[in-house]
């Protein structure tokens, strides 16, 4: 007997970049001397002094459940990181620790759509975001954003794509594939209107830290109590595999959110938390300075690198730790582009088709979370890969 699951499935697409990272991987295993300029993940280890009290909690064993919401000093201290990094006072009680950016973005959709609701989101954007949605039954309504608007969500757009059954509008800042900062007042105007439809809005900020303009970056929670905002300590803390992430939302989301926290995970991996006490120290926060304008450096050199091969980078992006290129002229499918790099030449990229269909499938994102000299091997291997291709 054929078994059945659930009809919602067939709308949710893979996350192509963990299957290119899998192929990536195979072939790596087989010998080839891959260059992953594909996955969203620092190469830096996690910062000495978290995992130093990793491991003091391991050696004490707080391998228990915490409180749902998290341990009362973690929130204590993210509540403080607000007051001192933006100048905000956030009531611990509206913090939530959880189970990475992901476990926080689906808290988010739980709690605020229902079955046949949307939320407005950028097209590109980070992919998983409208399938979060569509586990629950509701859609994300794409928005495409074009370099002119600097791949950002805007007042005007959000306006002409409110629709009956908009809830609200969902954004990252720094973004993913882009890295594009949205402006303050842009994203001020947003709220507002936001607020004025009775919506929500849910603000991703889990690439702060990571930007390298001179302007320094917002939070939401500067212009409304009343917005949702998620954060992590995957990408400027180092912790992808901790799986630590955490949200701050409205007081009267606070009950609703407890209830769906205990239901869904009971609570975020106590290890991971005991673990992120120290990072706020300021030797945590030293390695990860110094990690940051590494970063840096390794943007700079890729963004000149990738335009003398003919990439078009038409902003420079000054978050995360991703460039968004549209193909060389003559290269007509990201997807294909991608293979070809990846199996004749060694060196992994995603198409834009990961992260919508805005022109998508004329883009590549590359992530520098990779050494200066594997950035170095990446391009000369591309350069290989394109006077090959043109041949
Ligand atoms: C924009 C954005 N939000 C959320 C996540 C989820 O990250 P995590 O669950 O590791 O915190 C990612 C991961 O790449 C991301 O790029």
């Amino acid at each position: 007997m054929l078994k059945q699951y659930a009809h919602r499935l067939s709308e949710i697409q893979p996350f192509k970049v963990m299957e290119l990272l899998a192929r990536a991987n195979e072939l790596q295993a087989k010998g080839r001397p891959i260059i992953h300029m594909e996955v969203g993940e620092p190469d830096f280890p996690t910062p000495g002094p978290i995992l130093a009290s990793g491991k003091l909690a391991l050696e004490r064993g707080l391998t228990k459940y915490t409180p749902a919401e998290g341990l009362p000093a973690l929130r204590e201290l993210l509540s403080k990181h607000y007051q001192r990094q933006y100048g905000v006072v956030v009531d611990p009680a509206r913090i939530f620790v959880t189970c990475g950016g992901s476990g926080a973005l689906l808290l988010a959709t739980a709690l605020t759509l229902n079955h046949g609701e949307g939320l407005l989101m950028s097209d590109p954007g980070y992919p998983c975001n409208r399938h979060f949605l569509k586990s629950f039954g509701a859609e994300g309504q794409l928005v495409p954003v074009s370099a002119e608007v600097g791949f950002q969500l805007n007042l005007d757009l959000v306006k002409q794509y409110w629709k009956s059954n908009t809830r609200g509008v969902l954004l990252a800042s720094p973004a993913n594939p882009t890295g594009a900062i949205i402006q303050p007042d842009v994203l001020e105007a947003i709220i507002n209107f936001v607020s004025k439809k009775q919506g929500h809005m849910i603000v991703d900020e889990i690439y702060h830290g990571l930007h390298y303009g001179d302007a320094s970056v917002c939070t939401a929670l500067e212009y409304s109590d009343e917005v949702i905002v998620i954060n992590s300590f995957s990408k400027y803390f180092g912790m992808t595999g901790w799986r630590l992430g955490w949200m701050v939302v409205p007081e009267s989301a606070i009950p609703l959110l407890e209830k769906l926290a205990q239901n869904l995970f009971i609570c975020a991996p106590s290890i991971a938390q005991y673990a992120a006490l120290s990072a706020f120290e300021p030797e945590a926060i030293a390695e990860m300075e110094v990690n940051r304008k590494k970063f840096k450096i390794r943007r700079d050199y890729l963004l000149v690198e990738l335009r003398r091969l003919g990439f078009s980078i038409p902003v420079v992006l000054e978050g995360a730790f991703y460039i968004y290129a549209t193909l060389p002229k003559g290269f007509e499918s990201a997807e294909i582009f991608c293979s070809r790099m990846l199996e004749e030449f060694n060196v992994a990229i995603t198409p834009g088709t990961d992260f919508g269909y805005f022109y998508a499938d004329n883009t590549v994102r590359f992530s520098y979370a990779q050494s200066l000299d594997k950035l170095k091997q990446g391009v000369a291997n591309l350069d290989r890969g394109l006077i090959h291709a043109r041949q």
